[in-house]
């Protein structure tokens, strides 16, 4: 039995091995073909896989059957921006997906994977709320989370602002910045996350964001309003900031 077992899990983390690899290739062949820039592919893809499988470990002690959805997590993790509309018409990628996991999976669990996919976006929880999936709403809320985790990046908010509005670096940090002020800082209070795991490692991220924030302020020579003093440069631009700095 013990021998049986071990040839099971070993055939099992093959399987996974080959599909996780393949998954990756997915979301490089979708990146390639939709323009999608780094801040939505691959890096950002492994970061929201990784960032589920801790979630899960943590949660899987409290929901058992969760195991049971361990590939629908992994694979919607990974796949989750495959058919962003900011990058393509929604549709398309979410029929995309779908040929390129026909075989590889069961179809509810594909049909799992492309509700969870096309309804956890930040914008669209904020819309229309959480979208009831009976036993696999533990699996929804995790990539969710992930993501949302994956989120509190500002190098990563400025590289897409960079990308996809070729603006400057100044204007990548106004964007970015506000961006976490009015949300990305504002996960918690908003009831975002429902996972302690997500609870605990949101206030990690965030200081590490603001540590970040704080360096590109001393990289770029901006400063708080109100803050002039030497050895201070003078603003380049005389138009108001809309984060609340002076750009020198
Ligand atoms: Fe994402």
């Amino acid at each position: 039995m013990g021998v049986k077992t071990s040839r099971y899990t070993m055939y099992t983390d093959i399987i996974y091995t080959m599909l996780v690899t393949k998954l990756l290739q997915f979301v490089m062949f979708m990146s390639k073909k939709y323009a999608i820039d780094e801040s939505h592919s691959i890096g950002h893809s492994m970061d929201v896989l990784i960032k589920a499988h801790n979630i899960y470990e943590a949660e899987v002690e409290r929901f058992d059957d969760l195991r049971a959805k361990r590939r629908v997590i992994y694979v919607s993790a990974i796949l989750h921006d495959m058919c962003d509309k900011k990058y393509m018409d929604e549709s398309r990628g979410i029929r995309e997906i779908e040929n390129f996991l026909e075989e590889k999976m069961e179809p509810e669990e594909i049909d799992m994977t492309k509700t969870i996919i096309s309804t956890m976006s930040y914008s669209k929880v904020k819309r229309d709320g959480f979208p009831c999936l009976g036993e696999y709403q533990m699996a929804y809320h995790i990539v969710r989370e992930a993501d949302l985790l994956s989120a509190i990046d500002f190098d990563r908010c400025m590289i897409f602002t960079m990308y996809k509005n070729d603006r400057t670096v100044y204007e990548a940090f106004d964007d970015a910045f506000d961006l976490f002020q009015n949300r990305v800082f504002r996960h918690r209070e908003d009831g975002l996350y429902l996972c302690d795991y997500s609870k605990a490692q949101d206030p990690i991220l965030r200081v590490e964001a603001e540590k970040r924030i704080q360096d590109w302020r001393k990289v770029l020579c901006i400063r708080e309003r109100g803050t002039y003093g030497s050895p201070a440069p003078p603003p380049l631009s005389s138009s108001p900031d809309k984060g609340g700095f002076i750009r020198g």
